[in-house]
């Protein structure tokens, strides 16, 4: 039957990326090995397949307490970054990635402990589902993780910059901090708003602990989940 037809739930979409990064890896992992984990629906569906040869690797580093917790109940040994010396993957969703792989994340809110685990990885491996998949970042809120005090200073500041900030509502981070979601910017490639310069502009403003643009280090490959299966793109 033609999935144009009965078209693949976004379920089934995020289970088959989560089962099809746990293949991808899977030939590279050594009895030593440990992988860095993300957080959101995605990365949970990966967790899930992971868990099915934990028996072939060491362990994980969680990006958020939510990661570590599950990680746990599926019985793979969760590590401190601080005592692991490297991390050959780095397993994440995105709330919305472009061709050049850079992406916006922290939908879920674990923008920093995400940004950090990756910046450990080598290859850090994106798992989305194909209406992820945008030609200019912008559409979803930018998340900024601010530090609580900070939070009218920081607002003044993007506003400045051009963005609109929204307090998200009860939110308090796993770091103890709040987040502000950042409306219109619409990031366009050679622009002053271009991921990697907007990236920069608000890291530079005191106060900010991360802000949720992955362009500096972008993903190197994505698995994208489609109604025609999942494609494998490679950074250019
Ligand atoms: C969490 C994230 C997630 O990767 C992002 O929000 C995507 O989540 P989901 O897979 O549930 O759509 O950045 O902070």
């Amino acid at each position: 039957m033609s999935s144009s037809v009965h078209p693949l739930s976004s379920d089934h979409l995020k289970a088959a990326v989560g089962k099809a990064a746990a293949e991808y890896i899977k030939p590279h992992l050594e009895y030593s090995s440990i992988i860095g984990v993300g957080t959101g629906s995605t990365a949970n569906c990966f967790i899930d397949a992971l868990a099915e040869f934990k028996h072939l690797f060491d362990g994980a580093v969680a990006s958020s307490e939510a990661t570590a917790l599950r990680l746990k109940e599926r019985g793979i040994p969760v590590y401190d970054l601080n005592s692991v010396f490297e991390l050959e993957f780095y397993v994440d969703g995105a709330d919305e990635i472009n061709q050049q792989l850079e992406m916006i994340k922290g939908g879920g809110g674990a923008l920093t402990r995400e940004k950090i685990v990756a910046a450990v990885a080598k290859e850090f491996v994106c798992v989305a589902d194909e209406s992820k998949l945008v030609d200019v970042l912008g559409a979803y809120p930018l998340p900024v993780e601010v530090i609580p005090m900070a939070r009218s200073h920081v607002a003044r500041e993007m506003v400045k910059l051009g963005g609109d900030p929204v307090l998200r509502d009860g939110v308090t981070t796993d770091n103890g901090n709040i987040i502000l979601d950042l409306h219109h910017f619409h990031m366009v490639a050679g622009s002053k708003l271009a991921p990697t310069n907007l990236e920069n502009a608000i890291n530079q403003v005191t106060g900010v602990v991360t802000n949720g643009l992955f362009a500096s280090r972008p993903a190197d490959t994505l698995l994208l989940a489609t109604q025609d299966g999942v494609k494998t793109i490679k950074a250019r």
